[in-house]
């Protein structure tokens, strides 16, 4: 047998080789290092302070522990498949340096209280910097929107041109959406912010432990509070996953937008240099592929929630091996969210805005026919008759290849005689965007205290 085993006792035969590496996780869990050794620190002061384990023998453990620390963080400590996971890889360098004493740590514990405990304080950590990214992203969202209040642009639905909106409305669409991922990770922390440890394998321990000593120490706000659920639930992970999947969805909308308005079709914006590339064959191209590829990543942290999801559904309870598998799903759906944060950041800080196009094309598409019908109806007509006569006007300028506002009072007055020489003032960009004052609406004002309110809100 060999000596890393921690079930030696039950075995005679050698685990097979290949299911050595087969079922190996330290390659991917060693980055929980940092947390399995605090949470074993403060596991072995409880111990102490419970009277389980004497305090001599705790500060050998303490002191081990620490050591064991360092090597890891300098890389020195090998990482070998026949020892498995962090757990063992920690543990048995813990014996090597202190001897057999270091077997009393894992007393009133099991290796799933521990990796659930080691997750938990993992996540709860990328969690706050997710959310401290998103904050960030939202700070430059401001910024570029601030900039941008009485920037004109079309506003679309089905991507045909709709109504006037300004390129600062937009952008806050964003800032909401991200604002409420925020909300989300911050609801998702709570329930992370639990122990586990005390389960022990399943069913809890027999020691006097202190659970509660413990989860305050570690900084969680309470205990897990059945032990089954303690060392089976992963539903944190898969909130996590759930969060982070909504935020490239964002995300990936956004780049979608990116992508068509740097495109020369629209031309509204350039991306600098930084976070664009070129084509080995095309001299004149420059291609977005910043926002492409967050659009691409979306596509494996969806995959990753499906996949949680689907890894959880059939188990018993309580721990199974299976569970071993949310590791490089979570791991990547954090790694991912975080570089496309990081990027979309960078990107959005650096943009370049041609706000001659955007007001250009905000005046393609009749986008002040509605404003016309607006104006139809205050006149009394029904909205419905309104939309009809201005529906025909439209009618008439695309026959004549002219826009609205090209249209002579008389033709105007053909189609409704209610037609005055002030509905000139409503078939402006300007004057539909700046009519829109209803909180929430695009106009110059409104998008202006939005902001205001948006920035409290963030540093509230
Ligand atoms: N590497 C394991 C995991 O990630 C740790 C827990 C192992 N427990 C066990 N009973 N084999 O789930």
């Amino acid at each position: 047998m060999s000596r890393y085993k921690a079930w030696g006792g039950r075995f005679s035969q050698p685990t097979d080789a290949f299911m050595e590496v087969f079922s190996a996780s330290i390659h991917y869990d060693a980055r929980l290092f940092r947390q399995d050794i605090q949470g074993s620190m403060v596991h072995c002061r409880m111990l102490a302070r419970q009277g389980i384990i004497a305090e001599a023998e705790s500060d050998l453990i303490l002191g081990g522990l620490a050591r064991v620390k360092v090597e890891i963080e300098e890389g020195r400590l090998p990482f070998r498949d026949e020892q498995e996971d962090i757990h063992m890889h920690v543990e048995n360098r813990l014996r090597e340096l202190i001897g057999p004493v270091a077997g009393k740590l894992h007393t009133a514990r099991s290796r799933n209280d521990q990796v659930a405990t080691d997750l938990r304080l993992w996540l709860r950590e990328e969690v706050d910097a997710i959310r401290e990214a998103l904050r960030t992203l939202q700070r430059i969202l401001l910024t570029l929107a601030e900039a941008h209040i009485e920037t004109i642009m079309p506003g679309f639905t089905h991507l045909q041109n709709a109504q006037p909106v300004t390129f600062g409305h937009h952008l806050m669409a964003y800032f909401e959406m991200l604002d409420r991922d925020r909300q989300r990770f911050a609801e998702v922390r709570q329930r992370i912010n639990q122990l586990p440890l005390g389960a022990a394998a399943l069913a809890g321990t027999p020691y006097p432990i202190d659970r509660e000593w413990v989860a305050k120490e570690l900084g969680f706000a309470g205990v897990c509070q059945n032990s089954l659920d303690a060392v089976s639930d992963r539903d944190f992970v898969i909130e996590s996953a759930a969060a982070c999947a909504v935020v490239m969805m964002h995300l990936s909308r956004f780049s979608e937008e990116l992508i068509l308005w740097s495109s020369p079709a629209f031309g509204f914006v350039e991306l600098s240099d930084a976070f664009a590339t070129g084509s080995s064959i095309m001299p004149q191209k420059k291609n977005p592929d910043a926002p492409e590829l967050v659009r691409g990543k979306s596509g494996r942290v969806t995959g990753h929630l499906m996949g949680l999801l689907t890894l959880m559904k059939g188990l018993p309870l309580s721990y199974n091996r299976d569970m071993q598998e949310d590791k490089e799903a979570i791991f990547d759906t954090i790694d991912t969210v975080r570089g496309c944060l990081k990027v979309f950041a960078g990107m959005l800080a650096e943009i370049r805005v041609n706000r001659t196009a955007m007001a250009l094309a905000a005046k393609v598409g009749f986008t002040t026919a509605t404003d016309l019908a607006d104006y139809l109806a205050r006149q009394g007509i029904p909205f419905r008759k309104a939309h009809e006569v201005s529906g025909r006007l439209v009618r008439l300028c695309v026959e004549s290849g002219r826009a609205l506002e090209q249209l002579s009072l008389s033709e105007m007055q053909t189609a409704d005689a209610r037609i005055g020489p002030d509905v000139m003032e409503v078939l402006t960009v300007h004057a539909s965007v700046n009519a829109r004052k209803v909180i929430g609406g695009t106009a110059f004002a409104t998008v202006r205290s939005a902001i205001e309110a948006a920035r409290e809100r963030l540093d509230g």
